[in-house]
């Protein structure tokens, strides 16, 4: 477990810039956290890119640029298009697909003529590493791989993919400065037992009425006897910050007892996602908010849209 609570820039400092994108991830970088997330899918030819979903069209002009490569369910999916042919997209600030209107209506325009593009995993490494050679700080990588066995219906195998990539890299041992990171237990078991990874693996909860992972039961997760099996295989858990501080609506949160039950099996716990502009009702502020999570109860790390501002709140609270 992490001494001191940390700090993952979540999809970098994606509350500022299109998230996931090489300039999203340097102005993260710059903010000094102590970790930046790639979410990673494949493409056609195998792949690893960074984007948040198996599918293209909320964050870049697919519809626009490939029309007739939608698939019945009307989506542009990553695993249908070359490399080559997804560095020709151009990405921006991620919309709603019903309402063509940006999620979070206050962060970068969705219509800015500024040219980012979809990096691919070694591109957004290279770029990490070089800016630890170049400032001489050690930021590390916290990688999540998206959506494993849709990738294995496909054909893919974005377990072995990835920790190759991880591995030419150095990242290889219990201690690189990187985490995995899924939210399919299968896929963490697999990588721990069968392809022998000792990186330290994190098994992310989420809520069971999403429906993005069948037969993955996370209400078992969030018991004493879920957490058991989790400690069999992960080194800790990345929950929805509504397991650890259920928001009701106005009142104050009611607190759950998953962070000391996870602590009690050695696991760690870094819950998903505070946003500056996305506060629970009871949060009087994003300082009050991170102060109920890490003093009260307890975590050892988030997920942040903000980085600069939970740096700069755990400077305050005395933590570094
Ligand atoms: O990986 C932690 C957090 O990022 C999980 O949510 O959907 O943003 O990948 P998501
Ligand atoms: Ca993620």
């Amino acid at each position: 477990m992490e001494k001191k609570p940390i700090i993952i820039a979540h999809r970098g400092a994606s509350g500022y810039l299109p998230e996931h994108t090489i300039a999203c991830k340097a102005m993260a970088y710059a903010m000094g956290p102590d970790f930046i997330e790639q979410d990673v899918v494949l493409t056609r030819d195998g792949r690893p890119i960074v984007v948040h979903d198996r599918f293209l069209d909320t964050v870049s002009n697919v519809a626009r640029l490939f029309p007739a490569r939608k698939r019945e369910d009307g989506r542009y999916y990553a695993v249908d298009f070359t490399l080559k042919e997804i560095k020709g997209l151009g990405v921006h600030e991620r919309v709603d697909r019903a309402t063509g209107r940006a999620v979070y209506p206050d962060r970068f325009p969705e219509n800015a003529a500024t040219r980012f593009e979809i990096p691919t995993l070694e591109e957004e490494i290279e770029l990490i590493q070089g800016l630890n050679k170049s400032t001489g700080k050690d930021i590390g990588i916290y990688t999540e791989l998206k959506a494993p066995a849709f990738h294995a219906r496909e054909g893919k195998h974005i377990e072995e993919t990835v920790l190759d990539v991880l591995s030419r890299y150095g990242y290889s041992g219990k201690d690189s400065n990187c985490y995995i990171q899924c939210f399919e237990p299968a896929s963490i078991v697999f990588m721990r037992e069968k392809l022998k990874s000792g990186l330290k693996m994190i098994q992310l909860i989420g809520d069971n009425s999403w429906e993005d992972t069948p037969g993955v039961d996370y209400n078992r997760m969030l018991t004493p006897e879920g957490l058991d099996e989790v400690a069999r295989y992960a080194d800790g858990i990345g929950p929805w910050m509504n397991q650890i501080a259920a928001d009701q609506k106005g009142k104050e949160p009611q607190m759950t007892r998953l962070v000391e039950w996870a602590h009690e099996r050695s696991l760690c716990v870094h819950p998903y996602t505070f946003r500056y502009d996305s506060i629970p009702s009871y949060g009087k502020s994003f300082d009050d908010l991170l102060d109920i999570f890490f003093e009260k109860a307890g975590v050892d790390g988030i997920f942040t849209d903000f980085p600069d501002k939970a740096v700069a709140f755990l400077q305050k609270a005395g933590y570094r």
